[in-house]
């Protein structure tokens, strides 16, 4: 597709120094292109060299020398040298992010301090939906949040953190190896049972069901002959679970899991640590949003962390754990993210297993009344 040079701009400018007021006039100029026309990945990692902070509104520079743009950038953050063009990318600025997210997060009941570390994140993502409907800026898409009401299922999704890694928080998995999994298997032997019920909320790529898998495998199962170990995994993401599925991980997924355990769980593939196939066996993953949708059945052991009581409201918070508890089996456990609070008006539910851990076994009052139920 052949572009047409609107303004060439001198060999010193950087993308930094365009702020709103400019930007804005370059972007009406530009508008209709912006949506069609993106420079190939041929512009060279010379004019790539560095990328404007956050407070800059971002530009697109494009070598005019290069006839022919067809595919989209693996970037978008060019520096301009030479003889290039600048084309306008509609990028949020962090101000605009903010006070975004500050509007539009109550309405699916979360709440901003959860976002706050995460916000660039999902401000890309909702920069590239304003792209996608063709709209000027935030505001427009305010306006349309407004007057479509299906789109706040799309900024739901763009809510969804994917981070995750194998044996996140050394002292929970430890403590999960150490103490609870061997309680548990005691428990399930004095109750007649054979298996272990396990569920992970909010599993995103499986790496918190898998750590558990490991664990019962190459440790504790071995000293449980006879005892099965079942996880339930789910996800509101059918992407997370397709990636869980495939079971394939980078190194930095898997930099706190114990050295020994990697040759044995994993296989190398194109660079790739592939989960070998005896580990998967006890994960079962499926599609659930834990706000209205749970497996069925009960668990010894129930896993919500990162997901909850980072990012719901507080309400919401409360009627999560009040539901996830309502699946819990008598004698078992419950584990929040180490560093997230329970809700105050629901602490009254549980008591610490270990403090400081986020795992935790329901108040006596509270077991009492599952074990009459
Ligand atoms: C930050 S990850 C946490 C992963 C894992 N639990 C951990 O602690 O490492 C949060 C996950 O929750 C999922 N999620 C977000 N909202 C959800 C919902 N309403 N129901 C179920 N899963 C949800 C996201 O897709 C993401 O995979």
């Amino acid at each position: 597709m052949p572009i047409s040079i609107v303004e060439q701009l001198p060999a010193s400018t950087t993308t930094c120094k365009f702020r709103s007021g400019e930007i804005d006039t370059q972007l009406r100029l530009h508008q209709t292109r912006l949506s069609e026309v993106w420079p190939d990945a041929g512009a060279s990692k010379a004019n790539r060299r560095r990328a404007p902070g956050p407070a800059c509104r971002v530009a697109l520079v494009i070598d005019t020398r290069m006839a022919a743009f067809e595919s989209r950038p693996a970037g978008r953050h060019f520096l301009l040298d030479g003889q290039f063009l600048l084309w306008i990318v509609r990028s949020m600025i962090d101000s605009q992010c903010v006070a975004f997210l500050q509007w539009a997060l109550p309405h699916p009941r979360m709440r901003w301090p959860g976002f706050r570390k995460v916000r660039k994140q999902v401000c890309n993502r909702v920069d590239r939906r304003i792209k996608q409907l063709g709209l000027a800026n935030v505001a427009s898409y305010q306006a349309y949040l407004e007057a479509n009401p299906g789109e706040w299922p799309v900024l739901d999704g763009f809510c969804r953190i994917p981070i995750s890694r194998f044996y996140r928080d050394l002292s929970v998995f430890d403590c999960l190896r150490n103490e609870v999994l061997p309680k548990l298997a005691t428990q399930v032997r004095q109750r007649g049972d054979q298996e272990i019920g396990c569920w992970s909320a909010g599993c995103a790529s499986g790496e918190e069901a898998y750590t558990l898998a490991i664990i019962w495998k190459l440790d504790v199962g071995t000293q449980h002959p006879g005892i099965k170990f079942h996880i339930v995994a789910s996800d509101s993401d059918p992407d997370m679970l397709e990636r869980a599925r495939r079971a394939s991980y980078s190194r930095s997924s898997l930099k706190d899991l114990p050295k020994e355990w990697l040759p044995v769980a994993f296989e190398l593939h194109n660079g790739l640590y592939c989960l070998r196939p005896a580990f998967r066996d006890a994960v079962g993953f499926m599609l659930r949003d834990v706000r209205c949708d749970m497996p069925s059945g009960r668990f010894d052991l129930i896993l919500c962390r990162h997901l909850a009581f980072t990012y719901f409201d507080e309400p919401l918070q409360c009627q999560t754990l009040e539901r996830l508890l309502s699946k819990l089996l008598p004698g078992g456990i419950f584990i929040a993210g180490k560093q997230e609070s329970l809700p105050a008006g629901c602490l009254k539910l549980l008591e610490e297993f270990r403090p400081r851990t986020g795992i935790y076994r329901p108040a006596s009052e509270a077991a009492a009344k599952m074990r009459h139920a």
